[in-house]
């Protein structure tokens, strides 16, 4: 038997101030990683208060609202629980592009319904409609393209993709999707109008992604972000639902505030990283950059350096994710500190390949939160860092980032490790990171290589420093 639930309009306002008040407190408590967990858990519900309200106010059936939470339900908490740590950045990627795709849809859909009414439309349904379609096209095949490089998968290059006159056929291609946006407005009993717009947005999605490579993906991926909670905003004013427009709004100021921050960190402006096409010169060669020069120690070796050291920073990078290393180089952390050594933990802003990923890997393994200190906290006392050891990291330690203009981390802030005494860097080879090219760092006087997998070097060292 299927049971019809239609709730007085006045109930679903309110169940939508509450969803409102859950997702702001949700925001705020995933500023800080001491109250991530609560605040994610507080905008789940308020997504949940929301959606039944949305559903039950329609007087759809409510077996049905029920399916369809649990379907949703069942395939985020798979996708959530099967998903490697380190492939994170690629399934928030894919969601992103999900809210774009859906965006699409339901603009278009209601667009439709409404057109069928044979009721004039209103210049908000067309405005957003319009916008809905763009936005929500770009997003969705611009996190296809980010998914693809993110996961490496072939049929898109890793790294930036140029060709001669690029900025020219993107600028025309944005240019087409304005014009399409407009005639939809200016036509609204045409349903074409929307379908080739959202066809132009879908390829100024694709060209604008393909564009952008090597360090500048964090700054895209945050872009993307605020991208499908503008897209979901839009939508909600072509449904004039108010829970939707203030979700999206909200989603939208978060993914821009991030992406600022991304851009700091990688300084650069969005404008350069968006439309600047990167032009990389030629970069030093692995032979030319490594040839003899490199230095490599055993973990026993490393366990003797450590019998005088009285201040250690450890720099986790994307290799520590890798390894799942966080948990032992705790272990190591804690027994240093038992030995009488100060240990702290620097924190690239783009280390790994999602925003806070350090943090993250770092509070699961219950490192304190004020042993990680920012990029310019640490670097401000690197030089009278004993030790410091590298974990995973490459990119970020670059020091070509300051000395070679035409490399594609140049400009990028990095953490001075190579201005401590001693650096140690754990890692499997000599192979490059994220970016590509080769890490001077590796060949300095003060450089030795622990070479191994993160998690098993760090080990083998632990059991070294106990039994020394
Ligand atoms: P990367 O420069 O990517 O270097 C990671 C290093 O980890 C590699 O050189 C690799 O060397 C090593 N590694 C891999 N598996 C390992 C294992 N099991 N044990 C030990 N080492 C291992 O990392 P990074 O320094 O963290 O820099 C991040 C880069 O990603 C930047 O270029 C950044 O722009 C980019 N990015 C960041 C984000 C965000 S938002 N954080 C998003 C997209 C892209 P071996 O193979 O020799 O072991």
């Amino acid at each position: 038997m299927i049971t019809r639930f239609l709730i007085e309009p006045g109930y679903v306002n309110l169940a939508y101030v509450l969803a409102s008040v859950l997702f702001i407190l949700g925001l705020k408590g995933l500023t800080h990683p001491r109250t991530a967990v609560r605040g994610n858990r507080l905008g789940a519900l308020g997504m949940f208060v929301a959606a039944v309200a949305t559903l039950a106010a329609k007087g759809l059936a409510f077996e049905y609202i029920l399916a369809g939470v649990v379907l949703g339900a069942l395939i985020g908490a798979i996708a959530a629980v099967k998903v490697e740590m380190t492939a994170m950045p690629q399934m928030v990627a894919l969601f992103n592009g999900f809210g774009g795709i859906a965006s699409i849809f339901v603009a278009g859909a209601a667009f439709l319904v409404a057109q069928a009414s044979g009721d004039a439309l209103g210049m908000q349904i067309v405005i957003a409609t319009a916008a809905s379609g763009l936005i929500g096209a770009v997003t969705f095949w611009g996190s296809l393209i980010a998914y693809s490089k993110l996961q490496g998968l072939s049929i898109i290059p890793d790294g930036q993709v140029s060709y001669p006159g690029q900025k020219f056929v993107n600028l025309v291609v944005f240019l087409a999707s304005i014009a399409a946006a407009v005639w939809l407005v200016l036509d609204p009993s045409n349903t074409a109008a929307y379908w080739v717009l959202c066809a132009i947005a879908s390829l100024l999605g694709v060209l604008l992604v393909i564009a952008i490579g090597g360090a500048d993906m964090p700054v895209v991926i945050a872009l993307l972000n605020s991208y499908s909670g503008l897209a979901a905003a839009a939508t909600g004013f072509v449904l004039s639902n108010t829970v939707l427009i203030i979700a999206g709004s909200l989603v939208g100021a978060s993914g821009i505030i991030l992406t600022n921050i991304m851009c700091v960190a990688m300084n650069r402006s969005l404008a350069n990283v968006l439309f600047g096409v990167f032009e990389t010169g030629e970069v030093a060669s692995a032979d030319e950059v490594y040839g003899g020069k490199v230095k490599s120690a055993s973990p026993d070796e490393v366990a003797m350096l450590f019998d005088s050291v009285q201040h250690a920073v450890v720099v986790p990078g994307y290799g520590m994710a890798v390894a799942q290393a966080q948990h032992i180089v705790r272990d190591l952390a804690n027994l240093l500190e038992e030995r009488g050594c100060r240990v702290d933990f620097g924190i690239h802003p783009v280390a790994g390949r999602m925003p806070g990923h350090m943090n993250v890997l770092l509070a699961e393994a219950d490192v304190p939160y004020d042993k990680l200190k920012e990029m310019d906290a640490i670097n401000s006392e690197m030089d009278q860092v004993d030790v410091c050891m590298v974990i995973g990291a490459n990119d970020v330690v670059n020091p070509m980032a300051r000395t070679d203009p035409g490399c594609p981390i140049a400009g990028m802030p990095i953490i001075d490790v190579d201005k401590a005494r001693t650096v140690v860097i754990v890692k499997r080879s000599l192979s490059p990171g994220f970016a590509g090219i080769p890490n001077p760092l590796f060949a300095m006087d003060n450089t030795l290589m622990m070479f191994g997998d993160g998690k098993a070097a760090i080990q083998e060292l632990v059991t070294a420093l106990k039994e020394g």
